[in-house]
């Protein structure tokens, strides 16, 4: 019944179900299994991965480090255009997939290998973000997702299922929350989560100091742009690792990027998840800051409306469409001037911007000062509002000769002085 495959790159975590994946497809599709772990900063997984996927039955396992491309390539792409899911989800998870298939088409390529397999539940995203990438790289590939064949419903199954078959369950503390972490965020959903009233509990948190046990005393930090990418933090330059791995830092212990929401999944579910992106946060507002200064008005506005279709493409596991692509083009155009620096005061949980410069802000002091000016012509301003304002007055004049009628429900005309 299982269609016939000899050997499968399976998207490997070290979790006990990617792990239960590989004498699972031994078993039933009597194949060789090599496993592939996109090391994406997700540090605390990596130990003892490479024995573990032995042990469980793969023959080989390769662990890519795919930071400093993640960075680059996904992160950095994401943060000019500014994209944010639903105003708040800074898409750490939907941003890694298309990066960790990718990487895996490859290598199931290099190895001869004719299918792809990924542990993700058939109620996610995931599963399309994986499998958007596997069409949009090489469509030839035999796709499997155990989770959407296999009865193994409960984490108990899995544990059973395990002992059964010889892989090693490490885990001893019972897991409560379905995490995903990597340099950008940490994610978790599920367990008490479910519940969209209850609070996270405290110790739920792995990247962020609770702001309620944060310093009492506010810090400062400055992060240096460059054509819209960081480049710096308090004028040093830095790599992108170092740079990530400082923010984040810096961030987390002052109690920042937390973010608790309902979501809209792709797959139709609401869900309630709760997301930890410190250094993330910061780079958002940081960029922001920066675009305010040199951006005009129209392009700003405009660029506005295209986060929000890039966030969607994103969380949509979208990231190899056309359309993704094009919209690139024009994020990077408006950021050729997006260079300076931004201040920000970290403060228990809040990050607000307090300085923002650029060799190329377009903000004039002479132009917006309240005090006296002799460049801003105040009178101007009077034939700017009477060409601006004629669209409603002369709405309004219709009520008033009684040929038509304005929007407003009974206006008061009593005191108006026709012209
Ligand atoms: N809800 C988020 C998203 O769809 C996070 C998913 C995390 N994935 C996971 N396997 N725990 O991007």
């Amino acid at each position: 019944m299982h269609s016939e495959v000899k050997k499968v790159v399976l998207a490997y975590s070290g979790g006990l179900d990617t792990s239960i994946i590989i004498p699972w497809l031994k078993e039933n599709y009597h194949c060789e299994v090599i496993a592939v772990t996109g090391h994406v900063g997700q540090d605390s997984e990596l130990p003892g991965l490479e024995e573990k996927a032995l042990q469980s039955g793969a023959s080989k396992i390769y662990i890519e480090d795919l930071r400093e491309e993640f960075i680059r390539d996904y992160i950095y792409p994401m943060l000019k255009a500014g994209a944010i899911y639903e105003n708040r989800y800074l898409l750490g998870s939907a941003l890694s997939r298309p990066l960790i298939a990718k990487r895996q088409v490859e290598i199931a390529e290099q190895e001869g290998a004719d299918a792809l397999a990924h542990g993700c539940t058939g109620k996610g995203n995931d599963q399309v973000r994986f499998e958007l990438t596997y069409k949009a790289m090489n469509p030839k590939l035999t796709v499997i997702s155990p989770w959407r064949e296999w009865d193994i419903k409960s984490r108990e199954d899995a544990i059973a299922y395990a002992n059964a078959h010889g892989v090693p369950v490490t885990q001893t503390k019972e897991k409560i929350y379905s995490n995903d972490a990597n340099l950008w965020h940490r994610s978790s959903e599920g367990g008490i989560l479910e519940d969209p009233w209850k609070e996270p509990p405290k110790d739920m948190f792995e990247y962020v100091t609770v702001p309620e046990n944060a310093p009492d005393t506010p810090e400062y930090i400055e992060i240096d742009f460059q054509a819209g990418v960081p480049v710096g933090i308090d004028s040093r330059q830095m790599s992108p690792i170092d740079l990530m791995t400082e923010l984040n830092k810096r961030a987390a212990a002052n109690g920042i990027g937390v973010v608790d929401m309902v979501e809209n999944r792709l797959v139709g579910i609401k869900s309630r998840g709760v997301y930890e992106t410190p250094g993330g946060t910061l780079l958002h507002i940081a960029h922001q800051e920066i675009e305010s200064l040199v951006l005009e008005a129209a392009v700003l506005h405009f660029k506005h409306t295209v986060a929000v279709r890039y966030a969607e493409l994103v969380y949509y596991g979208q990231w190899f469409s056309q359309l993704k692509k094009s919209l690139d083009h024009f994020v990077n155009a408006t950021q050729a001037h997006v260079t300076g620096t931004a201040r920000i005061k970290m403060y228990k949980g809040s990050a607000i911007a307090v300085g923002r410069k650029s060799p190329f802000s377009l903000y004039r002091e002479d132009y917006a000062t309240f005090g006296a000016d002799d460049v801003y012509n105040q009178k101007d301003a009077e034939g700017f509002i009477n060409c601006f304002g004629l669209p409603l007055k002369v709405r309004a004049m219709l009520n008033l000769d009684g040929t038509g009628s304005s929007d407003y429900d009974k206006p008061d005309y009593s005191k108006f002085k026709r012209d």
